[in-house]
C-alpha cells in the first residue's frame, strides 16, 4: 500500500537515523567475507547481531562502558565459538569488514530527497565515531548527512534517554520536531518513549516490541519515507 503524508510528521524539522540495520546492513560483513563459514554463515551473523546487541544493554545496565568497536568484536568472538568456527583471521577479516557494511540500495536517494527539501539529517549511533564515519564514506553518504552522533559522546547506549536527548541538544530542536528512524523495534520503542516522532522501518517483518513507546508510522524501506512527510 502506498504510503501517504501522516498528520504526525507535519511538524517535523530534522530526520535521524538510527544507523546498523537501518542506514547499513550488518550481515553484509560476512555475507561478503565469511565464505569459509559455509552453512554456518547465517547462523554466525545472526549471532554475532543478537549478542551485539545484548552487551550494549548489558554494559548500560552494569556500568561497564566499552565502545561498540569492542562490543563488536567481543560478540563476535562469541558467536563464531558458539558455531565452533574460532578463527582469529576469520574474525579479523570480518571486523574489517565491518568498516565499510553495504548501505541498503534507498539510502542515499532517499537522503538526497530529504536534503533538497530541506530537511536537517542527522545518525544517531550506538556506532563508536570512527566506525561511523568508516561506514558513512565508504558508503558516499557523507555530504548528505548534517551530523554523525555516536552515543560514545554520552558514554552509555541506546535506549538510554541520555543517547536521544544528544539529538535535540545538537539539532537544538524540540523532541517532537525529530523524525527519528529505526529498524530495529526497541529502538523504535525507546526513541519513541523518549518524546520524537518515530517511524519504524520494519525491514524484517518482525512483530512490534512489547515495551513502552507510540510509533507513528510503520513503512517497510525508507523510500516510503519521503511520501510520509507530505514531500513527494
Ligand atoms: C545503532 C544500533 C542500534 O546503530 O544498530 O545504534
Amino acid at each position: 500500500m502506498p504510503t501517504t503524508a501522516n498528520a504526525s510528521f507535519a511538524a517535523v524539522k530534522a530526520c535521524v537515523f538510527d544507523a546498523y540495520g537501518t542506514l547499513f546492513d550488518v550481515h553484509s560483513a560476512v555475507r561478503r567475507g565469511g565464505q569459509e563459514l559455509g552453512e554456518k554463515a547465517a547462523a554466525v551473523s545472526e549471532l554475532w547481531r543478537q549478542k551485539q546487541l545484548e552487551y550494549t544493554w548489558l554494559r548500560s545496565l552494569m556500568g561497564t562502558h566499552a565502545d561498540f568497536w569492542q562490543v563488536t568484536s567481543d560478540s563476535l568472538d562469541f558467536a563464531l565459538s558458539t558455531c565452533n568456527a574460532v578463527d582469529p583471521a576469520l574474525h579479523a577479516k570480518l571486523m574489517e569488514l565491518y568498516l565499510s557494511l553495504d548501505a541498503y540500495p534507498e539510502v542515499s536517494a532517499t537522503l538526497a530527497k530529504l536534503k533538497d527539501s530541506g530537511q536537517a539529517t542527522a545518525i544517531l549511533s550506538n556506532g563508536s565515531p570512527r566506525m561511523l564515519d568508516s561506514a558513512v564514506q565508504s558508503a558516499g553518504l557523507g555530504a548528505l548527512l548534517d551530523q554523525v552522533l555516536s552515543v560514545e559522546d554520552v558514554g552509555v547506549y541506546k535506549p538510554d534517554s541520555r543517547v536521544y536527548q544528544l539529538a535535540v541538544d545538537r539539532l537544538s530542536v524540540q523532541r517532537s520536531e525529530i523524525c527519528f528512524l529505526s529498524s530495529n523495534g526497541w529502538d523504535a520503542r525507546g526513541a519513541a518513549h523518549f518524546g520524537f516522532t518515530v517511524a519504524w522501518i520494519n525491514r524484517f517483518d518482525r512483530e512490534p516490541e512489547r515495551i513502552p513507546g507510540e510509533i507513528r508510522a510503520t513503512i517497510h524501506t525508507l523510500d516510503e519515507l519521503p511520501a510520509l512527510l507530505g514531500l513527494a
